[in-house]
């Protein structure tokens, strides 16, 4: 018996991998994350499935349903939204597990920054301008932020930030940037990537406060940087046509033209 924890990608139900398709359709215990974890994929679950929106529980009535399974030998498909590497919430339940001998695995899903970046239909990391992402966020009830995560320590690098968890603070995330970014950086906000109310707005760190309406008020992302310029003639070198590289040699006397391909 194995509690299996399955990234369930940023909401739109084909974006799983074939892999946690396959773990769902095997296991007759299915705990998912109510809150964001759409519906449709529950339609993976084998039919006489337990089904459980872990929403409403306490991390003890979570891990009681885990052993309940265990004991009786049972397989549990555990979906949270997203990977499960950022705010899933995984690492207190694994902790709980491995105190009680129950096996673990996880597989990996699409995490909303990267379906955000898809919606804008944007790379976040530009040559010379942004090569870093920071996924961030700012405090909240539950978890205040370590000193020195702040977004000001974040925004002094210049890279592009990702931040999450924090749509209700964008006029204090706004306060916070214009310093180091400049009233004109451009900034995203993609509310319920890959939904079907899935809504994109642009604007600037001067102009995004005002692009904003009472829809956009809890599942959404704030993508802040030089590198979502929509205006940048930047290119990789990386396929430029007088790149010099081992799978495009330039001359004849190019240290790549005797390497063979691996
Ligand atoms: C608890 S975190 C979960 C993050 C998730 N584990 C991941 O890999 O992206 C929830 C936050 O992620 C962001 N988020 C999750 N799904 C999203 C989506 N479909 N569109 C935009 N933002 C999303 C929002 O900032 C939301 O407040």
């Amino acid at each position: 018996m194995t509690v299996h924890f399955i990234g369930a990608g940023p909401g739109a139900p084909d974006l799983i991998t074939l892999r946690a398709r396959d773990l769902i359709a095997s296991c007759p215990v299915c705990l998912y994350a109510g809150s964001l974890v759409p519906q449709a994929i529950l339609s993976h679950c084998p039919p006489d499935a337990r089904i459980v929106n872990t929403a409403p529980l306490d991390l003890d009535a979570i891990i009681s349903e885990c052993a309940r399974a265990h004991d009786a030998g049972q397989d549990v498909a555990r979906l949270h939204s997203g990977d499960l590497s950022v705010w899933s919430a995984m690492g207190e339940q694994l902790m709980r597990l491995e105190a009680l001998g129950i096996p673990i695995s996880v597989t990996p899903g699409v995490p909303a920054f990267a379906a955000a970046a898809a919606a804008l239909e944007t790379e976040l990391t530009l040559p010379g301008i942004a090569q870093s992402v920071v996924l961030t966020r700012t405090s909240g009830r539950a978890s205040a932020m370590p000193e020195g995560e702040t977004l000001a320590n974040f925004a002094a690098t210049g890279a592009t930030l990702a931040i999450h968890l924090s749509i209700h603070r964008l006029v204090d995330v706004v306060d916070d940037l214009t310093p180091f970014y400049g009233a004109d950086c451009p900034v995203a906000v993609v509310f319920r990537a890959t939904w079907p109310d899935q809504k994109v707005l642009r604007g600037t760190l001067e102009s995004i406060s005002s692009e904003m309406d009472e829809s956009v008020n809890r599942t959404a992302l704030i993508l802040v940087g030089p590198a979502l310029t929509r205006e940048t003639d930047v290119r990789s070198a990386l396929y430029s046509a007088d790149y010099d590289r081992r799978y495009r040699p330039q001359t004849a006397d190019s240290p790549f033209s005797s390497m063979e391909e691996d």
